[in-house]
C-alpha cells in the first residue's frame, strides 16, 4: 500500500547562518525522506525560514535594513546553502508570508472561541531609552550564582547556572547600556493545562521516542504551566486580531509554518491541504527536531493542533546535539563550521554519509571527529564502494562494447545475498537506525571486493580468459548497483552518477531484485574522490576567525536561541570553575597599552565614560568603559592604561565601542565605586603589546 507521508524538519532561525550542527537534522530528515521516496511511498518534505521575533527586528535595525529585507536575503541564503547539501525539500516557505498569518490567526481565533486563551499581566523586563520590553536574551548583567559579569539574562556561561533576569545583578540593556526598568502589561496566555488529558494520552499514543515520554512524564509531573502567546511592539511578527500593538510570540507561529509550507506547496501543484492536516486526516505527519526544542513540539504544538481543529502530528522525533571533535562546536577552535564554509572546502556527500554512520534513533549528541571524518569516508565510500565500479567498468568498455553479460552469471549466491539484505536496511533506514544501515551495506561491500580481489580481474584480461572476466565485471557492477541503490538516500549525487553510468532510469529499491543482463553502459566517469587531509586543514583555517577580524571570534549564547526556549537539562553540567585556556588561546586576546586622551561623560547612560584611547600604532579608539560610579573624566585624562584591542566592535545607542579598557573588582561586591583601571609601569608607550 502507498502510504502518504508528511514529514518536517525544524524551521531555522533567519537570524543565522546553517551550520554543520542544522544539518545533523536537515541530513537526517533528507534522508528518511528520500528513502521512503525509493520504496515507492508518496513523501512530502517541507520546511521554512523561522523569522519573526526581536532578534531579527533588531539585526536589521543595526544593518539599517528593513526586517522583510533580512528575512529574503536570509532565505536566499538558506535555500542554496540546502540545495548545495542535497536537502531535497519540496518546499521551502517563509513563516512571514500570509499563509502562515491566515493559519496563525484561525488557530489562535479558534482557540479564543474554545475558552483556551486568557489575560494575565506580565512584569517584564523594559528598557525606557529603546522603548521596548526586553527578551530575556537582550539583558545581561553579573551572574546571582557566581557573579561572573556580562551574562545573559536566562543563564551564566561562567558557571552554567539559570535563572531569571529579574534575579542578575546590576542589570542592563543589551542595546543601549541603561538598566531596565520593571513594567506590567497584560498578556494573553494559551490555558496549556486544559490539555493535560489530551497530552498524557498522546504521550503514550507511540508518537514519542521512549526517553522522550519519560522527559513528558516529569514534566507533567511538575504541572503543565500557561503559555505566554503575546508580545507588545515594537515586535516583528503578526498583530493578534483584536488587539492593539500585540503580536504572536514568534513560537506560536513558528509551527504553524510547517502548515503554510504545505499550503503553498498544494498550491503550487494542486494537492490537497486536507490530505495532510484534516482532522481525518489517514496520512502520516512526522516532525524531526532537536532535543532542545521538544516542549515546544510535544505539549504547546500538539494542544494548538487539537484545539485548533486539525490532526495532530504521528510522530516526533527528537535527535541531539553536533559536537566536534568531542566538544562543543568553538569558533576560536575553528569548528563553528558554516555550511558554505564547508562547501567551498568538501563534497556534502562526505557528511552526508558521515552522519548517516553516526546517526540512530536516540536522543544522544553525536561527534563529528575530524580524523575520524576522513578516514571513514575513504576506507567506506571510496575503498569499498566506488572501488567495485571503478576497476571493472573499464574492462567492458574496453572488451565488451560497453555491454553486460547476456546471463547473470554464477556468483556463488552473492546477488541473492545482496537482494536478501534488502529488507533489513529498509527496516534500518524506517527506524532511523542509520548507522546500522550503514553498517550492513559495508559488510556487503566488503563481500562484494572480496569477491573481486579473489577473481582478480585484472589477471583474467592479462590472461584473455574473456567469458570469466566478462562474468566477473557483470557480477561486480550488478553488486555495486545494489549497493548504490541501498546508498541512494544519503548519496544522491553519487547515485544519480550511478544511474546515468548503468544507464537507468532511476535507482528503485524494488527494481535491483532483478540483474542488469545484456544492458550497456556507459562511460565510467569520476564517482567520489578521497578526502585529502589538507583540506580539513584549510576548511578549518577558514572556520577559524583572521587575526583582523578576530573581534568577531567569541562563540555565540549557548543555544542558538532568541528568546525564551525551554532545553533538556544536560546531564552533564558543566562544574563552575574557570576553565583553563591553552597559551595560544590566551595569545588569540590583544591586550596593548593605551593612553586616554579624552574622556567624557554619556548623557543618558549614568555608568558609562566615553574615552578616546591613542593606541600607538594601532590609532585611536573610541570606548564606552562602565567606570563612571569610580572616576572623574579629567582625573584619567593623560593616564595610560590596558585595552582589549581585538574585541568586537560592540554598537551602542550612542555609538560604537571599539574595545574594553581593563579593571579590577570584586566579583561579588555591589559597590560600583570599588573598580580599579589597570596601569602599566612607567616608561611603557600607547601601542605596546602586552604578552
Ligand atoms: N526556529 C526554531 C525551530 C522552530 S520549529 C517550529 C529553532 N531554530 S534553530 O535554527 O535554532 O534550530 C533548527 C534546528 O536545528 C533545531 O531542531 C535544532 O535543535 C537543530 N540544531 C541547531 N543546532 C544544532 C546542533 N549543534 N546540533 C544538532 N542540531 C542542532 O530552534
Ligand atoms: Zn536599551
Amino acid at each position: 500500500m502507498t502510504r502518504q507521508i508528511l514529514v518536517t524538519s525544524a524551521l531555522p532561525y533567519a537570524n543565522g547562518a546553517i551550520h554543520l550542527g542544522h544539518l545533523v537534522e536537515y541530513i537526517q530528515t533528507d534522508i528518511w525522506a528520500r528513502f521512503h521516496r525509493a520504496r515507492g511511498h508518496e513523501c512530502l518534505y517541507v520546511c521554512a525560514d523561522d523569522t519573526h521575533g526581536t532578534p531579527i527586528m533588531i539585526r536589521a535595525r543595526n544593518e539599517g535594513i528593513s526586517p522583510e529585507e533580512l528575512v529574503a536575503r536570509m532565505h536566499g541564503e538558506h535555500v542554496a546553502d540546502f540545495r548545495d547539501f542535497m536537502i531535497g525539500f519540496d518546499n521551502y516557505h517563509t513563516t512571514h508570508s500570509e499563509e502562515n498569518r491566515y493559519f496563525a490567526e484561525l488557530i489562535y481565533q479558534n482557540l479564543l472561541q474554545g475558552g483556551h486563551i486568557a489575560v494575565e499581566t506580565v512584569h517584564q523586563a523594559y528598557c525606557n531609552r529603546d522603548a521596548m520590553f526586553l527578551p530575556d536574551r537582550f539583558i545581561r548583567g553579573a551572574c546571582p550564582k557566581c557573579g561572573a559579569v556580562d551574562q545573559y539574562g536566562d543563564s551564566c556561561e561562567h558557571c552554567s547556572a539559570t535563572y531569571s533576569p529579574l534575579e542578575l545583578r546590576e542589570p542592563f540593556c543589551a542595546l543601549c547600556g541603561e538598566p531596565p526598568v520593571s513594567r506590567a502589561s497584560e498578556h494573553l496566555f494559551f490555558q496549556l493545562s486544559h490539555y493535560e488529558t489530551f497530552l498524557r494520552e498522546w504521550t503514550r499514543s507511540g508518537a514519542l521516542q521512549v526517553e522522550m515520554a519519560n522527559k513528558l512524564d516529569e514534566w507533567f509531573a511538575s504541572g503543565l504551566k500557561n503559555w505566554d502567546i503575546s508580545r507588545d511592539g515594537p515586535y516583528f511578527g503578526f498583530a493578534i486580531p483584536g488587539q492593539t500593538d500585540k503580536y504572536f510570540y514568534v513560537w506560536l507561529d513558528a509551527p504553524i509554518g510547517y502548515m503554510a509550507s504545505t499550503l503553498h506547496y498544494c498550491q503550487r501543484t494542486g494537492r490537497s491541504f486536507d490530505t495532510f492536516w484534516h482532522p481525518d486526516s489517514t496520512a502520516e505527519v512526522y516532525h524531526f527536531i532537536g532535543k532542545d526544542i521538544l516542549y515546544f513540539h510535544t505539549l504547546f504544538w500538539p494542544a494548538m493542533l487539537k484545539g485548533g481543529g486539525f490532526r495532530t502530528p504521528t510522530a516526533v522525533f527528537a535527535h541531539g546535539f553536533l559536537t566536534v571533535n568531542g566538544q562543543k562546536m568553538s569558533k576560536s577552535r575553528g569548528t563553528f563550521i558554516n555550511a558554505r564554509t564547508y562547501l567551498d572546502h568538501l563534497d556534502p556527500e562526505y557528511l552526508r554519509y558521515y552522519y548517516a554512520c553516526k546517526l540512530s534513533n536516540r536522543v544522544d549528541d553525536l561527534d563529528l571527529n575530524l580524523d575520524d571524518f576522513v578516514q571513514r569516508v575513504n576506507a567506506d565510500m571510496v575503498g569499498k564502494v566506488v572501488n567495485l565500479a571503478s576497476r571493472t567498468a573499464g574492462f567492458v568498455h574496453k572488451f565488451f562494447a560497453g555491454r553486460l553479460a547476456e546471463r547473470y552469471p554464477e556468483d556463488g549466491g552473492l546477488f541473492a545475498t545482496f537482494v536478501q539484505a534488502g529488507e533489513e536496511i529498509a527496516h534500518y533506514y524506517e527506524g532511523r537506525e542509520y548507522a546500522k544501515a550503514m553498517r550492513t551495506i559495508m559488510a556487503l561491500a566488503d563481500q562484494a571486493n572480496r569477491y573481486i580481489e579473489e577473481q582478480a580481474p585484472w589477471n583474467l584480461a592479462k590472461q584473455g580468459e574473456m567469458a570469466a572476466l566478462h562474468a566477473v565485471c557483470s557480477v561486480a557492477l550488478n553488486l555495486f548497483r545494489i549497493l548504490m541503490t541501498y546508498l541512494a538516500p544519503v548519496l544522491p549525487g553519487m547515485a544519480e552518477k550511478t544511474r546515468s553510468l548503468l544507464d537507468l532510469p532511476g535507482l528503485q529499491w524494488a527494481s535491483c531484485q532483478t540483474p542488469l543482463c545484456g544492458t550497456t553502459i556507459q562511460p565510467f566517469s569520476h564517482l567520489m574522490a578521497r578526502i585529502d587531509p589538507k583540506r580539513i586543514e584549510a576548511l578549518l583555517a577558514a572556520a577559524r576567525p583572521q587575526e583582523s577580524t578576530q573581534v568577531a571570534a567569541q562563540d555565540p549564547p549557548a543555544a542558538n536561541s532568541p528568546e525564551e526556549r525551554v532545553a533538556l537539562p544536560s546531564s552533564s553540567a558543566p562544574v563552575a570553575a574557570t576553565p583553563t585556556i591553552a597559551i595560544d588561546q590566551f595569545a588569540q586576546i590583544d591586550l596593548r597599552v593605551a593612553r586616554i586622551v579624552q574622556a567624557e561623560q554619556v548623557t543618558g547612560a549614568d555608568k558609562l565614560l566615553k574615552l578616546t584611547l591613542d593606541v600607538g600604532v594601532l590609532g585611536t579608539r573610541t570606548v564606552f568603559a562602565g567606570i563612571r560610579a569610580a572616576y572623574q573624566p579629567q582625573a584619567l585624562l593623560g593616564r595610560l592604561t590596558v585595552v582589549v584591542a581585538n574585541l568586537a566592535p560592540r554598537k551602542m545607542k550612542f555609538g560604537l565601542s571599539e574595545g574594553m579598557v581593563l579593571a579590577a573588582s570584586h566579583t561579588d561586591s555591589t559597590d560600583k565605586s570599588a573598580l580599579f583601571l589597570l596601569s602599566p609601569d612607567a616608561g611603557a608607550e600607547p601601542g605596546m603589546r602586552i604578552q
